[in-house]
């Protein structure tokens, strides 16, 4: 008897001390909005059913039960299905019931956009509006209590509002209860975004038929932008924006692989993940990594030098720029002041982005160059002696600069007594002259590189031997895994040296494709002195071709076109219009005709040609690398026979070496 008395008495103190719903169907387990007002567009189809962010392969909700108040959501277990959307743009009310404040707090999950005074959760007691949450720019909810010890006893109700119709435009709630202690408020700590794992992907294969054999792609997902390329003293290493949950652009995530020669790489764990810090979540944009040779950083251990990737955190409502270092040569990496900036937005654009950092030995200085406004074009100089501390140095007005900036310094026809700098932007405008350690002197008109399907290119920081090697992201071309069956979507463009040569128009940028490509050589066919009339086949002699670099020097002499046929491939010189063409694929899958590259006039009647045939791209290469352009080829539609020849009359092929690669994989 005794017994069943003091256990009654113990339960209904731990009744007491539990958390309790705030009013029914406060946790929407109905499945319905039974005893909500609706009011508006925002929350006509809620609540929704299950984790459907992540079926759409955004964050998980982290709901409770089965129901919550996911504003993005267009799927209720009835309407709708699971992952469909209804987006940011519509507004709207939910008011709850009357409920008594019983306890001294409300304690509920949040999530969604962190817009204060536009979206969040109000109370309404006594004639007073106070507001309790907005959300924290992130699809998972976190649990926040709100004190309401002033309002004991009195009758209130819950408002959700969303007035927002822009980006996190949308609000996510659940679970309101009634409690008695607060819930520790841990919006503003760091934290990792949900549902995105670092441990890259099983080997899944680099022998499909249609899988790039010597160009960088991702074992799966996509992947934009090279970052943080950096050659660590032992070896190279290529980050890369990368989306862990999808073949489209998003969840921007540092992907990682390492190689000894910049041709066979190894993918590795992602790098560097989307995280929220002081409530604001964000992905990780482009940025640099540099070894900190002299320890600027202090971080080093033992022998090994500290690595720091300086990078984008893109988050709301303005971008900064961030470091996260690694003691362990890019195994593991930790955000300095926990993500925070060093260097803030400086107030021209919300999207600054794309630190290059480098170390400028005369100034004995880090420097990092910052694209920061579009109109006027201004990419901004900042200095600094220890990584962290950023002092504005410059500014540079320029129209043409455009996102990922790069800055290198290259010899002059290898003079090294005369070395320049150059200076370059996502789609590869450059120019050339000098850097003192504050500013950019320009010795050059803006000028041009590519064409194709190439952006965003970098280039290795600490490269040995003072080489400046750039890889760049084949930009565009069809979704490979939706086109292809590939577990993957974009690839990277094959390595390449710099250097500046002098040419009749003055000091110019020449890329050629790395030696390192010769140890891929499976056979070589070299010729000399054909011509080419008629049926002529200067590969007649060649059986089955796949993988290709072929180096040509010819005189279109009075044919009309010199035409290559190769892998999955057709590439022509057009000898009227002086341009080089090829069949290509455009971003939808189909195939047309596009100049490879433009003004390719014979110089002393010859034209130089160096092409590289992957699977699914094709790279030229003109004149030792004065123009170049890479581009996406569809192999299904390419030539089934490979050929060299003529038509319109006589070409004379002066030189030619045909390497067969094998895959570097
Ligand atoms: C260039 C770019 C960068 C940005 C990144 C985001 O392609 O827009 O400016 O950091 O992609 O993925």
């Amino acid at each position: 008897m005794t017994r069943t008395i003091v256990l009654a008495i113990f339960l209904t103190a731990a009744v007491a001390n539990a958390d309790e719903l705030l009013f029914p169907n406060a946790n929407f387990e109905s499945g319905t909005l039974a005893g909500w007002r609706v009011e508006g567009e925002a929350f006509q189809v809620q609540p929704t059913k299950g984790d459907n962010p992540a079926v759409r392969n955004r964050e998980t909700s982290n709901h409770e039960g089965e129901y919550w108040i996911g504003g993005y959501e267009n799927y209720t277990g009835t309407i709708g299905k699971p992952g469909a959307i209804r987006g940011d743009s519509l507004t709207g009310t939910l008011t709850s019931p009357e409920f008594k404040i019983t306890k001294p707090f409300i304690t509920f999950l949040i999530g969604g956009g962190d817009l204060p005074g536009q979206m969040g959760v109000k109370l309404i007691c006594e004639g007073q509006e106070i507001e309790l949450a907005s959300g924290v720019d992130s699809e998972t909810m976190v649990k926040q209590s709100s004190d309401v010890t002033k309002f004991l006893g009195k009758s209130a109700r819950l408002v959700i509002f969303d007035n927002a119709t822009g980006g996190w435009g949308h609000i996510n709630v659940d679970a309101f209860t009634a409690s008695d202690k607060a819930v520790p408020d841990t919006t503003k700590e760091f934290a990792f975004t949900d549902g995105i794992s670092a441990v890259a992907y099983p080997d899944t294969g680099y022998d499909q038929p249609l899988r790039p054999q010597f160009h960088f792609s991702s074992r799966q997902n996509w992947l934009n932008d090279p970052n943080g390329m950096v050659f660590d003293g032992e070896k190279y290493h290529l980050f890369f924006q990368h989306n862990p949950k999808g073949t489209g652009w998003g969840n921007m995530t540092w992907g990682h692989a390492t190689s000894p020669d910049m041709v066979h790489w190894t993918q590795r764990d992602h790098a560097l993940l989307p995280y929220r810090i002081d409530r604001r979540a964000g992905t990780i944009f482009s940025g640099t990594a540099i070894v900190d040779h002299n320890n600027s950083l202090g971080k080093q251990v033992g022998d090994t030098k500290t690595l720091c990737a300086f990078f984008t955190f893109a988050n709301k409502p303005t971008f900064y720029q961030a470091m996260a270092y690694s003691t362990d040569s890019g195994v593991s990496w930790t955000y300095w002041n926990e993500g925070r900036a060093v260097v803030p937005n400086q107030g021209f654009d919300s999207g600054e982005r794309d630190p290059k950092v480098f170390w400028h030995e005369t100034s004995q200085r880090w420097v990092m160059v910052l694209w920061v406004q579009k109109k006027p074009g201004r990419v901004r100089f900042f200095t600094s002696k220890n990584l962290t501390d950023w002092e504005f140095a410059s500014d540079l007005m320029r129209d043409w600069a455009f996102e990922c900036m790069d800055l290198v310094f290259l010899p002059v026809d290898g003079d090294r007594a005369n070395t320049k700098c150059l200076i370059y932007d996502a789609s590869f405008d450059y120019e050339i002259g000098t850097f003192d350690g504050q500013e950019f002197h320009s010795e050059t008109e803006p000028l041009k590189m590519s064409r194709g399907n190439f952006y965003a290119a970098q280039t290795f920081n600490n490269a040995p031997q003072g080489r400046v090697v750039q890889i760049g992201w084949m930009r565009g071309g069809p979704n490979s895994a939706q086109a292809y069956d590939l577990p993957y979507n974009q690839q990277m463009s094959f390595p390449c040296e710099l250097s500046l040569r002098t040419t009749p128009d003055g000091v110019r940028l020449f890329c050629w494709p790395v030696k390192e490509i010769e140890a891929l050589t499976k056979r070589l066919h070299s010729m000399k002195d054909i011509t080419l009339s008629g049926s002529t086949n200067a590969l007649a002699d060649v059986s089955r071709l796949d993988l290709v670099d072929l180096t040509v020097e010819f005189e279109p002499g009075t044919a009309s076109q010199v035409v290559f046929d190769l892998p999955g491939v057709s590439v022509w010189y057009d000898a009227k219009e002086q341009v080089l063409k090829h069949t290509g694929v455009d971003n939808e899958g189909q195939s047309r005709e596009y100049w490879t590259i433009d003004k390719l006039p014979p110089r002393d009647g010859v034209v130089k040609l160096r092409l590289l045939v992957d699977r699914l791209s094709l790279e030229a290469f003109a004149f030792d690398g004065e123009t170049f352009g890479a581009h996406y080829i569809n192999p299904k539609l390419g030539p089934q026979q490979h050929s060299i020849h003529a038509i319109g009359g006589e070409a004379k092929i002066r030189r030619l070496e045909l390497r067969e690669l094998n895959s570097a994989w």
